[in-house]
Protein backbone atom coordinates (compact mmCIF):
# COMPACT_ATOMS: atom_id res chain seq x y z
CA UNK A 1 0.00 0.00 0.00
CA UNK A 2 1.18 3.19 -1.25
CA UNK A 3 -0.97 5.26 0.33
CA UNK A 4 -0.99 7.28 3.64
CA UNK A 5 -4.51 6.76 5.71
CA UNK A 6 -5.09 10.70 5.41
CA UNK A 7 -5.01 11.43 1.60
CA UNK A 8 -8.00 10.77 -0.37
CA UNK A 9 -7.69 9.26 -3.32
CA UNK A 10 -8.22 12.14 -6.67
CA UNK A 11 -9.96 12.63 -9.45
CA UNK A 12 -9.03 15.55 -11.67
CA UNK A 13 -12.02 16.19 -13.98
CA UNK A 14 -11.96 19.21 -16.21
CA UNK A 15 -13.33 20.04 -19.86
CA UNK A 16 -11.22 21.92 -22.95
CA UNK A 17 -11.19 22.89 -25.85
CA UNK A 18 -9.14 20.55 -28.75
CA UNK A 19 -6.21 23.23 -28.09
CA UNK A 20 -6.67 22.65 -24.80
CA UNK A 21 -7.98 25.33 -23.17
CA UNK A 22 -10.66 25.64 -20.14
CA UNK A 23 -11.81 28.62 -20.20
CA UNK A 24 -11.73 31.56 -23.10
CA UNK A 25 -9.46 34.62 -22.09
CA UNK A 26 -11.92 36.90 -21.43
CA UNK A 27 -13.16 34.79 -18.54
CA UNK A 28 -17.10 35.34 -20.68
CA UNK A 29 -17.36 31.42 -21.01
CA UNK A 30 -18.88 29.02 -18.84
CA UNK A 31 -19.92 25.93 -20.40
CA UNK A 32 -17.35 24.17 -22.54
CA UNK A 33 -19.10 21.20 -23.00
CA UNK A 34 -22.69 19.98 -24.18
CA UNK A 35 -25.52 18.47 -22.09
CA UNK A 36 -24.65 14.99 -22.06
CA UNK A 37 -20.95 15.84 -20.66
CA UNK A 38 -21.83 17.72 -17.82
CA UNK A 39 -25.02 15.48 -16.62
CA UNK A 40 -22.49 12.58 -16.54
CA UNK A 41 -20.10 15.11 -14.19
CA UNK A 42 -23.33 14.99 -12.28
CA UNK A 43 -23.03 11.28 -11.99
CA UNK A 44 -18.96 11.41 -11.47
CA UNK A 45 -19.83 13.66 -8.58
CA UNK A 46 -22.08 10.91 -6.96
CA UNK A 47 -19.35 8.53 -6.89
CA UNK A 48 -17.31 10.95 -4.90
CA UNK A 49 -17.53 12.00 -1.29
CA UNK A 50 -16.00 15.68 -1.98
CA UNK A 51 -16.08 17.85 -5.02
CA UNK A 52 -13.41 20.82 -5.00
CA UNK A 53 -12.67 24.02 -6.90
CA UNK A 54 -10.53 26.94 -6.79
CA UNK A 55 -11.49 30.24 -5.70
CA UNK A 56 -11.92 31.79 -8.86
CA UNK A 57 -13.99 29.60 -10.44
CA UNK A 58 -16.46 29.55 -7.16
CA UNK A 59 -16.23 33.69 -7.61
CA UNK A 60 -16.73 33.24 -11.54
CA UNK A 61 -19.10 30.57 -11.74
CA UNK A 62 -20.80 30.34 -8.09
CA UNK A 63 -21.18 26.59 -8.90
CA UNK A 64 -23.37 24.32 -6.93
CA UNK A 65 -21.27 21.79 -7.17
CA UNK A 66 -24.59 19.40 -6.43
CA UNK A 67 -25.92 16.05 -7.78
CA UNK A 68 -28.80 17.04 -10.45
CA UNK A 69 -30.35 15.85 -13.47
CA UNK A 70 -30.09 12.29 -12.55
CA UNK A 71 -31.48 9.49 -11.17
CA UNK A 72 -28.67 9.17 -7.94
CA UNK A 73 -29.31 12.81 -6.76
CA UNK A 74 -29.06 11.61 -2.85
CA UNK A 75 -25.63 10.50 -3.36
CA UNK A 76 -24.53 14.25 -2.80
CA UNK A 77 -20.76 15.26 -1.97
CA UNK A 78 -19.70 17.46 0.47
CA UNK A 79 -18.45 20.73 -1.41
CA UNK A 80 -14.89 22.67 -0.78
CA UNK A 81 -13.67 25.27 -1.67
CA UNK A 82 -10.05 26.66 -1.91
CA UNK A 83 -9.23 30.02 -1.06
CA UNK A 84 -5.72 29.94 -0.10
CA UNK A 85 -5.33 33.74 0.03
CA UNK A 86 -8.42 34.68 1.17
CA UNK A 87 -10.30 35.69 -1.91
CA UNK A 88 -13.47 34.19 -1.17
CA UNK A 89 -13.48 35.39 2.62
CA UNK A 90 -12.75 39.35 0.79
CA UNK A 91 -15.50 38.98 -1.24
CA UNK A 92 -17.94 38.20 1.61
CA UNK A 93 -16.96 41.33 2.98
CA UNK A 94 -18.32 43.79 -0.09
CA UNK A 95 -20.69 40.95 -1.27
CA UNK A 96 -22.98 39.09 1.76
CA UNK A 97 -25.10 37.37 -0.64
CA UNK A 98 -22.40 35.13 -1.32
CA UNK A 99 -23.08 33.84 2.11
CA UNK A 100 -25.77 32.10 0.52
CA UNK A 101 -24.17 30.92 -2.57
CA UNK A 102 -21.59 28.70 -0.23
CA UNK A 103 -24.13 27.85 2.42
CA UNK A 104 -26.22 26.53 -0.75
CA UNK A 105 -27.03 22.35 -0.93
CA UNK A 106 -27.92 19.37 1.01
CA UNK A 107 -24.42 18.93 2.10
CA UNK A 108 -21.48 20.73 4.29
CA UNK A 109 -19.26 23.10 1.98
CA UNK A 110 -15.55 23.30 3.63
CA UNK A 111 -13.48 26.75 2.44
CA UNK A 112 -9.46 25.61 2.85
CA UNK A 113 -7.84 28.94 3.65
CA UNK A 114 -4.42 30.31 4.80
CA UNK A 115 -6.11 33.21 6.86
CA UNK A 116 -5.86 32.01 10.61
CA UNK A 117 -7.14 34.99 12.15
CA UNK A 118 -11.13 35.84 12.36
CA UNK A 119 -12.34 37.42 9.44
CA UNK A 120 -13.85 41.07 10.00
CA UNK A 121 -17.55 39.79 10.97
CA UNK A 122 -18.18 37.25 8.45
CA UNK A 123 -17.48 33.96 10.76
CA UNK A 124 -20.20 35.14 12.97
CA UNK A 125 -22.18 34.81 9.76
CA UNK A 126 -21.19 31.20 9.48
CA UNK A 127 -23.65 28.98 9.70
CA UNK A 128 -21.92 25.89 11.05
CA UNK A 129 -23.88 23.24 9.78
CA UNK A 130 -23.93 24.41 6.44
CA UNK A 131 -20.19 25.59 6.08
CA UNK A 132 -16.86 25.16 7.87
CA UNK A 133 -13.79 27.14 7.55
CA UNK A 134 -10.34 25.12 8.21
CA UNK A 135 -7.16 27.26 7.84
CA UNK A 136 -4.48 26.13 8.19
CA UNK A 137 -0.69 27.29 7.13
CA UNK A 138 2.33 26.69 5.62
CA UNK A 139 4.90 28.86 3.09
CA UNK A 140 5.04 26.20 0.50
CA UNK A 141 1.68 25.86 -1.30
CA UNK A 142 1.90 22.30 -2.15
CA UNK A 143 2.85 21.43 1.22
CA UNK A 144 -0.31 23.67 2.28
CA UNK A 145 -2.14 21.85 -0.43
CA UNK A 146 -1.52 18.08 0.96
CA UNK A 147 -1.81 19.33 4.80
CA UNK A 148 -5.47 20.83 4.06
CA UNK A 149 -6.53 17.55 2.59
CA UNK A 150 -5.61 15.95 5.59
CA UNK A 151 -7.47 18.21 7.76
CA UNK A 152 -10.24 18.14 5.47
CA UNK A 153 -10.24 14.74 5.68
CA UNK A 154 -10.21 14.64 9.52
CA UNK A 155 -13.15 17.63 9.52
CA UNK A 156 -15.21 15.70 7.37
CA UNK A 157 -15.24 12.39 9.25
CA UNK A 158 -15.90 14.37 12.75
CA UNK A 159 -18.30 16.64 11.68
CA UNK A 160 -20.19 14.00 9.08
CA UNK A 161 -19.15 10.74 10.41
CA UNK A 162 -18.29 10.34 6.99
CA UNK A 163 -14.65 8.95 5.52
CA UNK A 164 -13.24 10.93 2.48
CA UNK A 165 -12.29 8.24 0.58
CA UNK A 166 -12.57 9.80 -2.99
CA UNK A 167 -11.78 13.28 -3.98
CA UNK A 168 -12.93 14.65 -7.39
CA UNK A 169 -11.36 17.53 -8.50
CA UNK A 170 -13.17 20.11 -11.26
CA UNK A 171 -11.01 23.09 -11.80
CA UNK A 172 -9.99 25.83 -12.62
CA UNK A 173 -6.62 24.75 -14.44
CA UNK A 174 -5.11 26.56 -11.45
CA UNK A 175 -6.07 24.53 -9.60
CA UNK A 176 -5.88 21.34 -11.49
CA UNK A 177 -2.35 22.04 -11.92
CA UNK A 178 -1.17 22.64 -8.27
CA UNK A 179 -2.71 19.11 -8.09
CA UNK A 180 -0.45 18.21 -10.88
CA UNK A 181 2.49 19.29 -9.54
CA UNK A 182 2.19 17.94 -6.03
CA UNK A 183 1.65 14.43 -6.90
CA UNK A 184 -1.93 14.33 -5.92
CA UNK A 185 -3.44 13.42 -9.10
CA UNK A 186 -4.54 9.59 -9.25
CA UNK A 187 -7.13 9.16 -12.11
CA UNK A 188 -7.94 11.84 -14.94
CA UNK A 189 -11.11 12.73 -16.51
CA UNK A 190 -10.69 14.74 -19.72
CA UNK A 191 -13.53 15.66 -21.62
CA UNK A 192 -12.75 17.19 -25.14
CA UNK A 193 -14.98 19.35 -27.03
CA UNK A 194 -15.04 19.97 -30.71
CA UNK A 195 -13.66 23.56 -30.26
CA UNK A 196 -10.85 25.73 -31.06
CA UNK A 197 -10.74 28.80 -28.98
CA UNK A 198 -6.92 29.87 -28.92
CA UNK A 199 -5.66 31.88 -26.08
CA UNK A 200 -3.06 31.13 -23.51
CA UNK A 201 -4.70 31.59 -20.15
CA UNK A 202 -6.79 28.37 -18.59
CA UNK A 203 -4.57 25.43 -19.63
CA UNK A 204 -3.84 22.54 -17.35
CA UNK A 205 0.10 22.09 -17.03
CA UNK A 206 2.36 20.15 -14.94
CA UNK A 207 5.17 22.40 -14.91
CA UNK A 208 7.74 19.71 -16.15
CA UNK A 209 10.20 19.56 -19.12
CA UNK A 210 9.13 15.93 -21.51
CA UNK A 211 12.14 13.92 -20.03
CA UNK A 212 10.71 14.32 -16.41
CA UNK A 213 6.91 14.54 -16.69
CA UNK A 214 4.35 12.16 -15.09
CA UNK A 215 2.73 9.57 -17.79
CA UNK A 216 -0.50 8.09 -17.69
CA UNK A 217 -2.66 5.14 -18.94
CA UNK A 218 -5.79 5.36 -20.91
CA UNK A 219 -8.03 3.47 -19.47
CA UNK A 220 -11.09 4.07 -21.37
CA UNK A 221 -12.86 6.22 -23.99
CA UNK A 222 -16.07 7.42 -24.48
CA UNK A 223 -18.34 9.33 -26.80
CA UNK A 224 -21.00 11.84 -24.92
CA UNK A 225 -23.15 13.72 -27.41
CA UNK A 226 -20.70 15.88 -29.00
CA UNK A 227 -17.69 15.74 -27.01
CA UNK A 228 -14.98 12.87 -25.86
CA UNK A 229 -14.30 11.73 -22.59
CA UNK A 230 -10.73 10.22 -22.21
CA UNK A 231 -10.05 8.24 -18.20
CA UNK A 232 -6.77 8.03 -17.28
CA UNK A 233 -4.93 6.48 -14.59
CA UNK A 234 -1.39 7.56 -12.93
CA UNK A 235 1.03 5.21 -13.27
CA UNK A 236 2.76 3.47 -9.99
CA UNK A 237 5.47 4.80 -9.94
CA UNK A 238 4.04 8.28 -9.88
CA UNK A 239 1.99 7.07 -6.69
CA UNK A 240 5.18 6.05 -5.12
CA UNK A 241 6.49 9.40 -5.27
CA UNK A 242 3.42 10.21 -2.53
CA UNK A 243 4.85 7.90 0.44
CA UNK A 244 8.29 9.86 -0.07
CA UNK A 245 6.83 13.34 0.27
N1 LIG B 1 -13.66 23.77 -18.35
C1 LIG B 1 -13.69 23.34 -17.12
O1 LIG B 1 -13.77 22.13 -16.85
C2 LIG B 1 -13.63 24.34 -15.99
C3 LIG B 1 -13.79 23.87 -14.67
C4 LIG B 1 -13.72 24.79 -13.62
C5 LIG B 1 -13.50 26.13 -13.90
N2 LIG B 1 -13.37 26.57 -15.18
C6 LIG B 1 -13.11 27.99 -15.49
O2 LIG B 1 -11.81 28.28 -14.98
C7 LIG B 1 -11.73 29.67 -14.62
C8 LIG B 1 -11.11 29.82 -13.22
O3 LIG B 1 -9.93 29.08 -13.13
P1 LIG B 1 -8.58 29.69 -12.55
O4 LIG B 1 -7.48 28.79 -12.99
O5 LIG B 1 -8.49 31.14 -12.92
O6 LIG B 1 -8.77 29.67 -10.99
P2 LIG B 1 -9.11 28.49 -9.92
O7 LIG B 1 -8.26 27.31 -10.18
O8 LIG B 1 -10.58 28.32 -9.85
O9 LIG B 1 -8.67 29.21 -8.57
C9 LIG B 1 -7.31 29.41 -8.30
C10 LIG B 1 -7.15 29.72 -6.83
O10 LIG B 1 -6.05 29.02 -6.29
C11 LIG B 1 -5.14 29.93 -5.67
N3 LIG B 1 -3.79 29.43 -5.97
C12 LIG B 1 -3.48 28.58 -6.94
N4 LIG B 1 -2.17 28.32 -6.96
C13 LIG B 1 -1.63 29.03 -5.98
C14 LIG B 1 -0.30 29.17 -5.48
N5 LIG B 1 0.73 28.52 -6.05
N6 LIG B 1 -0.09 29.97 -4.44
C15 LIG B 1 -1.15 30.60 -3.88
N7 LIG B 1 -2.42 30.52 -4.31
C16 LIG B 1 -2.66 29.73 -5.34
C17 LIG B 1 -5.45 31.28 -6.24
O11 LIG B 1 -5.29 32.23 -5.24
P3 LIG B 1 -5.48 33.82 -5.52
O12 LIG B 1 -6.90 33.99 -5.91
O13 LIG B 1 -5.19 34.46 -4.24
O14 LIG B 1 -4.51 34.15 -6.61
C18 LIG B 1 -6.93 31.16 -6.60
O15 LIG B 1 -7.74 31.53 -5.51
C19 LIG B 1 -13.14 30.19 -14.69
O16 LIG B 1 -13.28 30.92 -15.91
C20 LIG B 1 -14.02 28.94 -14.76
O17 LIG B 1 -15.22 29.14 -15.47
C21 LIG B 1 -13.43 25.69 -16.23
Amino acid sequence: MYRSGTLPEVTLKWAQTIDGQLADDSDQSQWISGIEERRYTHLLRSTHQAVLVGAQTFLKDLCQLTVRDIDYDELQPARVIIDPRGRVLAALKDNPHLIISLQMGPRRTYLLTDILEDFEDIDEKFDSTKLIRISYRFNDFRQWLMGGLRQLSLVIETAENRRLNFLMVEGGATTLSEFLKAGLADRLEVAISPLILGGSRHRVSSGSLLKNVDRFDVESKEQLGADILLRYKVRKATSLKRVMI
